[in-house]
């Protein structure tokens, strides 16, 4: 049975113990504060080390060592093919086809990648709208996007901001103001969870205001990814990206990755940034 909740300690060990994720506790290293294992409210920022990633470490740097460029055919884990061994792990996080992810670069190299590839200003179109008080490099990144293009932040990003003292937004004074830009809209570009508030963004409404709008809908899922299931293919989501230090544990500096609907892959007037990746292996080599 589900009790309400109680700020107890009983409460909150009952509820540990029910959690079906509970035994993959023990899977972690915890820093120590007097002997014992720190209470760790910070897997936001970066994820505590899971135990097996030494042995990883060491199989991989041993590869490197006995077969050095040999390793990326002949390695335990042959490095060529990296981003195949991810795809299946990372679809199911993200609810996606194995061919709408990858992983590569940072979070917020990716997103200019993607952002440059979608955000198609015109005299008429060319309007971007965010959740006020998105994080910083969000901010950044979209700014700079902007003066990229030659125009004016002021005058293209459209920040929604909550009403009336409130903390968070509502799902419908987002759609009301994508619906409201009509037109003018050329990209949503949101994240999943402020990273702030906790807010977690209905993501499937978004990205349908957004359609209907005209526009591309794209998220920084930074605080999403191994944290709360996603089904960004049925959402019709264009595009997303995520970091893998917070809740995908995999260290200071780990590989982004990204998402693009299926929708997108092939289409011939999307601006792809190519290089060697990403192309057939036979063109690679
Ligand atoms: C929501 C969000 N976006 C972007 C970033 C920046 O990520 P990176 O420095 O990996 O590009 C962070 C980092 O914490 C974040 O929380």
């Amino acid at each position: 049975m589900h009790h309400p909740f109680q700020a107890t300690n009983a409460y909150a060990t009952e509820m540990d113990l029910k959690d079906p994720l509970n035994p993959f506790r023990k899977e972690f290293h915890f820093p120590q504060h007097q002997g014992k294992d720190v209470i760790y409210f910070c897997g936001n920022s970066l994820g505590l080390q899971p135990k097996n990633v030494a042995n990883a470490f060491e199989t991989e740097l041993t590869t490197w060592k006995e077969m050095a460029v040999g390793g990326y055919f002949n390695g335990t884990n042959p490095w060529l093919y990296y981003q195949e061994y991810l795809k299946p792990a990372l679809s199911r996080l993200v609810g996606a086809k194995e061919k709408e992810v990858s992983a590569m670069n940072g979070l917020t190299v990716n997103l200019h990648l993607l952002m440059l590839s979608f955000y198609k200003p015109t005299a008429k179109r060319f309007k971007i709208i965010m959740e006020a008080g998105a994080f910083p490099s969000d901010q950044y990144a979209v700014e700079t996007l902007v003066r990229h293009f030659g125009l004016n932040p002021d005058e293209v990003i459209v920040e929604i901001h909550p009403k009336d003292g409130a903390k968070t937004l509502t799902t419908q004074q987002i759609t009301e103001t994508i619906k409201a830009t009509g037109d003018e809209l050329a990209m949503v570009l949101f994240g999943g969870i402020n990273y702030y508030t906790g807010q977690f963004f209905d993501l499937a409404s978004i990205t349908k205001a957004t359609h209907e709008a005209g526009a591309i809908a794209g998220f920084d899922l930074a605080h999403v990814t191994g944290n709360i299931p996603l089904a960004l293919h049925d959402w019709n989501v264009d595009f997303a990206a995520w970091c893998s230090y917070k809740y995908l544990n995999a260290g200071p500096g780990a590989t982004g990755g990204y998402f693009i609907h299926e929708s997108h892959l092939d289409n011939p007037s999307m601006n792809r940034l190519a290089g060697w990746w990403g192309n057939e292996e036979s063109t690679r080599l």
